[in-house]
């Protein structure tokens, strides 16, 4: 049903649904020439409310998919699959390098001056003992306030980003850190850097809004540099971005000028009854 795969030496990102787009975007910037295919399970988002074990059991087989598909390294741009699935994926693929999200509590809370720090990331990422050791390993000290922001990811999904309902939920979220005093909001889901505008209106200047994606797209460069340097390099596409969804392109074809400036090519997989295996369905372009 489709020509393009597979695809050789390429990059594969995946998250909940559009969330890593915030990723997928830094990493084009940084490295412009690679073969990207993104997969986004819109089937199933938002993963945040999911226990751990079924998030690591889609991980596991989106990892397939993509690694099926051409994909030579990975990115889980997703914060809740990586609390769920990294270290086992790592385990279960030891050929594949894979690079992961955690919330960026480190430079938080090494640069805070008030000493207090905001999180926001859903409940699977809070859960898991990712968040745990980064807690321990690097907030030292510093008072740490956190918030599930219950529905944001929904309302991202939507590019619903300004809303009085969007920002309402954000200020539901932020209010209560201002009030703590942080100086400094940690964005622990993917979903979340299309809203730093709300965010910021909302802190103020004096608050500084971390995202990850800058930091990642610089780990995922220096990766696909030592990929290319195997041997076999074979690129009948200079530099396609795939987009795969398990929710509806025409939805997503509507939408998708919101999340990402430039044209990719998007595409359609289905789960099947069980969600033990993904097929793509059908292409279109934008
Ligand atoms: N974008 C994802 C994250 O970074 C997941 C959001 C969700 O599906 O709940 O955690």
């Amino acid at each position: 049903m489709n020509t393009f795969f597979p695809l050789k030496k390429a990059i594969g990102i995946f998250d909940s649904g559009v969330g890593g787009l915030s990723v997928l975007r830094e990493i084009r910037n940084t490295i412009p020439h690679a073969p990207i295919i993104f997969f986004g399970d819109q089937y199933h988002v938002p993963y945040g409310p999911r226990s751990l074990n079924e998030v690591l059991s889609f991980s596991r087989i989106i990892t397939h998919f993509l690694i099926n598909l051409g994909a030579e390294m990975i990115v889980v741009a997703c914060n809740a699959a990586s609390a769920a699935a990294l270290i086992e994926l790592r385990k279960e693929f030891p050929d594949i390098p894979f690079i992961g999200m955690e919330p960026a509590v480190k430079p938080a809370a090494e640069k805070t001056i008030t000493g207090t720090v905001g999180v926001l990331a859903t409940p699977a990422t809070f859960q898991g003992k990712l968040y745990a050791s980064v807690i321990e390993r690097f907030a030292n000290g510093v008072k740490i306030v956190q918030d599930t922001c219950p529905g944001l990811v929904q309302q991202i999904e939507k590019a619903d980003f300004e809303s009085e309902a969007t920002v309402n939920i954000l200020k539901k979220a932020l209010e209560p850190m201002i009030n703590a005093g942080i100086d400094k909001v940690v964005l622990g889901c993917t979903h979340y850097p299309f809203v730093i505008p709300a965010i910021q209106q909302i802190v103020g200047p004096k608050v500084q809004v971390i995202d990850p994606a800058p930091a990642i797209a610089r780990q995922t460069a220096k990766i696909y540099q030592q990929i290319q340097q195997k041997p076999a390099i074979d690129h009948k596409l200079k530099t396609p971005t795939f987009i795969i969804t398990s929710g509806d392109t025409s939805i997503l074809a509507e939408k998708i000028a919101y999340f990402i400036p430039f044209s990719v090519k998007l595409i359609e997989a289905e789960w099947d009854k069980n969600n033990s295996y993904l097929n793509l369905t059908h292409s279109n372009q934008t």
